[in-house]
């Protein structure tokens, strides 16, 4: 099993209050001692569109990286590849969507658009040896175009597999997917596309992401996008919340018999670096330092085990 820890980039992209780079930078070591194998650090895309992670660069070089763990970003363009590049990630992301509407809106540009735009990232991020993941958006739900067929994420899939990308992570950008969903996806997808290529990124706006991850876990899925107390949210998707928490995708999975390897105790610690600067209702602790929660210690309604 595998665990992408997206929290620092997916988390903090929807964050308003700034955050310094500093705990930023204690949060991704404080991430790497928990056993995930990669942590996405941030995105190398336009600092206006995203305010949040005008500070990649910074980040990346100042955060102690630890063997076996993978600093992934996300990586718009050509501009984007040359900054990832200088900043030494291990791995680039490029992200397109299903829904022509909300790529508009989040890269300002059509499927076709974004996947020419991706082809010489692709190439040359392969001559400096670096992996490239491919990110489906919308693949269940848009919030401005309504339900999505299966067929169509397959188109978008199989384009990002024919320009090189190594893997593929179908993501429900509003949390909106069901289980019955995810399983009319891939009963069509695999047959295609080989599982180990594949990654579900599921966002846990109707509860149902671990649902859903269990759902994908049965078709022989083992790469999950996550994030540490269910931080996340899309500012170009109205209505998404976070990622399904990375602590519930572990105890999920470990009920099952998996070997997930990652720490919840050091999960929870890294989470509450952040509590400072989030609002009230995201803290793991609130104000007075007490759990909300004396089972789970989390307050955030999306993470906490009485929701
Ligand atoms: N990093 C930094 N700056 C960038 C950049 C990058 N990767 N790509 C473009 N820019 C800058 C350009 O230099 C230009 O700046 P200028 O106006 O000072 O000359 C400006 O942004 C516009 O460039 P352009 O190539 O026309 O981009 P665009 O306006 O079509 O925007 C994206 C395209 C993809 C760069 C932008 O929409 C974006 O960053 N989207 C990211 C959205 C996101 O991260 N969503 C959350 C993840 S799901
Ligand atoms: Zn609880």
């Amino acid at each position: 099993m595998e665990i992408v820890e997206v929290g620092p980039r997916d988390g903090l992209q929807n964050e308003t209050a700034p955050i310094p780079t500093n705990t930023k930078v204690a949060f991704v070591d404080a991430l790497s001692a928990t056993g995930v194998g990669e942590i996405e650090v941030s995105a190398f895309v336009s600092p206006r569109r995203i305010p949040q992670l005008g500070d990649a660069k910074q980040v990346f070089d100042r955060i102690s990286r630890k063997n076996g763990v993978i600093y992934s970003a996300l990586v718009p363009n050509e501009k984007g590849l040359d900054r990832a590049i200088e900043a030494q990630v291990d791995k680039v992301s490029v992200f397109t969507a299903v829904s022509e509407t909300f790529n508009r809106k989040n890269i300002n540009t059509s499927i076709e658009g974004s996947i020419d735009r991706f082809l010489p990232v692709v190439k040359r991020a392969h001559s400096e040896r670096l992996p490239v993941r491919g990110y489906v958006s919308t693949a269940f739900w848009c919030a401005f175009e309504g339900k999505i067929s299966p067929e169509a994420v397959i188109s978008v899939v199989e384009k990002l597999i024919n320009i090189g990308t190594d893997e593929v992570s179908i993501s429900d950008t509003i949390g909106k997917a069901s289980p019955d969903e995810v399983k009319r996806l891939l009963d069509l997808l695999l047959p295609k596309i080989s599982s180990d290529r594949i990654a579900m990124h599921f966002h846990d706006t109707y509860g149902r992401g671990v649902e859903n991850v269990l759902a994908s876990w049965h078709y022989g899925i083992s790469i999950f996008d996550s994030s540490v107390g269910a931080l996340g949210g899309c500012p170009f998707a109205p209505g998404a919340t976070g990622n399904v928490a990375t602590e519930d995708v572990v105890k999920a999975l470990e009920k099952k018999g998996e070997k997930v390897g990652v720490d919840l105790q050091t999960l929870s610690q890294a989470r509450r670096l952040l509590d400072p600067f989030l609002i009230e209702g995201r803290r793991s602790l609130p104000k007075n330092g007490s759990p909300a929660c004396a089972a789970c210690q989390f307050s955030t309604r999306e993470v906490c085990c009485q929701r």
